[in-house]
């Protein structure tokens, strides 16, 4: 099985990821050899540091290998289609990992190979990040009964939370300029969990009565010829103290201190950013052994 986007799981497989996730945080010295003899194949086109190091430094935890494949390290991008990469690196590795711009290329990769792709961010979704967002509600919150706020872009990562979010029961509103709205495609998968969120925009609407602040960049990589017009649209949707409030900040990262978040918000005692980014490596560890386990 792949996974290009968090409702690829049932709700009882993503339950089950999680789970895992779970046990080998709290006990990581048990799984040191889960996945011996297993390599991950990491295509990156776009630039990373906490997917590329969480999963590069998973496999290694795991017992097992990742290969780092840049932009100018394989031919793809560089006249060998999709698929030819896809079949070739089935042929020597146990999973792959994509970070590409295109999801269509992501559902390409997956369409050829013969062992499990897993989404590392394309323009649309970012599951990876979801997984890790779930871990961290849970353990904040002790549970999924809890109130979200998006407020932003309704990107890749706002559409995979909204998926997680329907997926979990999580009660979320996102506020997003007119015109960045969640594509209804997202929207109606997630109607097929019975958990639509919430749609505005007005970020102080969507704060009210939420436990959680959930923002993530107003450019996003590939958009940065759309800078000034993005900015100029996102005005009014930065995360303040005043707009924060008591209340929980998360944010995928990077960040960019000045637009979606001030700097004294990210700095604050309320942001949970650094457990998130940590939870990238056990999420992921947790998909690794279930993906071994199960698919
Ligand atoms: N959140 C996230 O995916 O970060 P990187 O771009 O550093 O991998
Ligand atoms: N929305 C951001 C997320 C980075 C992890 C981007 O696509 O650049």
């Amino acid at each position: 099985m792949h996974l290009l986007d968090v409702d690829d799981l049932t709700t009882d497989e993503l339950s089950a990821v999680l789970a895992r996730a779970a046990e080998i945080k709290a006990d990581p010295g048990d799984y040191e050899d889960l996945l011996d003899q297993q390599t991950l194949g990491m295509i990156f086109e776009k630039p990373s540091t906490r997917t590329r190091v969480s999963f590069e430094t998973g496999m290694t935890q795991l017992g097992g290998h990742a290969l780092f494949l840049g932009p100018d390290d394989i031919h793809l991008g560089h006249g060998e289609p999709v698929k030819d990469t896809s079949r070739a690196l089935a042929r020597y590795v146990d999973f792959v990992m994509a970070r590409v711009f295109d999801h269509e290329d992501a559902e390409e990769l997956a369409a050829y190979s013969d062992v499990p792709v897993i989404n590392a961010l394309t323009d649309d979704a970012h599951p990876c990040q979801t997984l890790a967002d779930l871990l961290t509600i849970r353990e904040e919150f002790g549970g999924f009964d809890v109130d979200v706020a998006w407020v932003g872009d309704g990107n890749n990562v706002c559409q995979s939370f909204v998926l997680g979010a329907a997926m979990t029961g999580l009660d979320l509103t996102v506020a997003t300029p007119a015109g960045y709205e969640v594509s209804d495609e997202v929207l109606d998968r997630a109607a097929e969990f019975g958990n639509v969120p919430e749609t505005t925009n007005d970020p102080e609407a969507a704060v009210d009565g939420a436990d959680v602040v959930y923002t993530d960049v107003f450019v996003s990589m590939g958009q940065e010829d759309r800078r000034h017009e993005k900015l100029d649209d996102f005005d009014g949707f930065q995360i303040t103290t005043d707009l924060l409030g008591d209340r929980t900040l998360m944010h995928c990262l990077p960040a960019h201190r000045g637009e979606e978040v001030t700097d004294e918000v990210i700095e604050s005692d309320n942001a949970v950013v650094w457990d998130q980014a940590e939870n990238r490596l056990h999420a992921q560890k947790g998909l690794l052994a279930w993906l071994a386990e199960t698919a």
